[in-house]
């Protein structure tokens, strides 16, 4: 496995971050379908991707036949947040990646979202990767702080990248130069 870390937030709560097990599929699509209707930060909304559980198990094991991390974080046996960094397989974006991080709503501002990233930026530089990308709702003032702590930067903005409910809403590209 190549994360599986044990961390003890500042309340004393135990915090287990570790890779995807094909195990956590039913975890996964409750847990995806919670926090698409947590916030509007997302590209997807409540209920998630609609995935049945064969599909979501048949998506990690694929995930692992690759070269990104899909990582988990557990308290107690509550998955409370996820991350993934998706490595191309085209010869010519190989050196590029791109990342996603969500928390459950009820844990923000614990530290877990921290804990996350550095396991990311810290697998990221062990492999030839080159850059981090993602895209973030501009007014996404959390996310983009937790970005900028870990030294991404802005590098443009998607005018009208996603539409809500009939309203539009720019978002910035975001790069980490490893
Ligand atoms: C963005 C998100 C992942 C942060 O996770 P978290 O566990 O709450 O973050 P942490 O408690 O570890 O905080 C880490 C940093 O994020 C920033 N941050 C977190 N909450 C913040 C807030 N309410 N306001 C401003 N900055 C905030 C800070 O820089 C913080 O560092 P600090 O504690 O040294 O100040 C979480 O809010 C979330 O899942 N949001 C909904 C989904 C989402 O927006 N995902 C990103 C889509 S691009």
């Amino acid at each position: 496995m190549k994360v599986n870390d044990e961390y003890i937030l500042d309340d004393k709560t135990k915090v287990i971050i570790r890779e995807v097990e094909t195990s956590d599929a039913f975890s996964l699509v409750d847990y995806i379908a919670k926090v698409g209707g947590e916030s509007d930060n997302l590209t997807f909304g409540s209920g998630g991707f609609g995935l049945t559980i064969n599909k979501e198990v048949e998506i990690i094991e694929n995930y692992k036949k690759g070269n990104g991390l899909w990582i988990v974080a557990f308290i107690n046996d509550e998955l409370v947040g996820n991350s993934n960094l998706d490595v191309s397989s085209r010869e010519r974006l190989k050196h590029t990646s791109s990342l996603g991080i969500t928390v459950l709503k009820k844990y923000w501002g614990n530290g877990i979202g921290n804990l996350m990233m550095k396991t990311m930026v810290n697998y990221a530089k062990t492999t030839r990767l080159e850059i981090i990308t993602l895209s973030v709702r501009t007014d996404n003032f959390a996310a983009i702080n937790l970005y900028k702590k870990w030294g991404f930067e802005i590098i443009g903005t998607y005018k009208k990248n996603l539409k809500i409910d009939e309203r539009y809403f720019d978002t910035y590209i975001m790069h980490r130069y490893l």
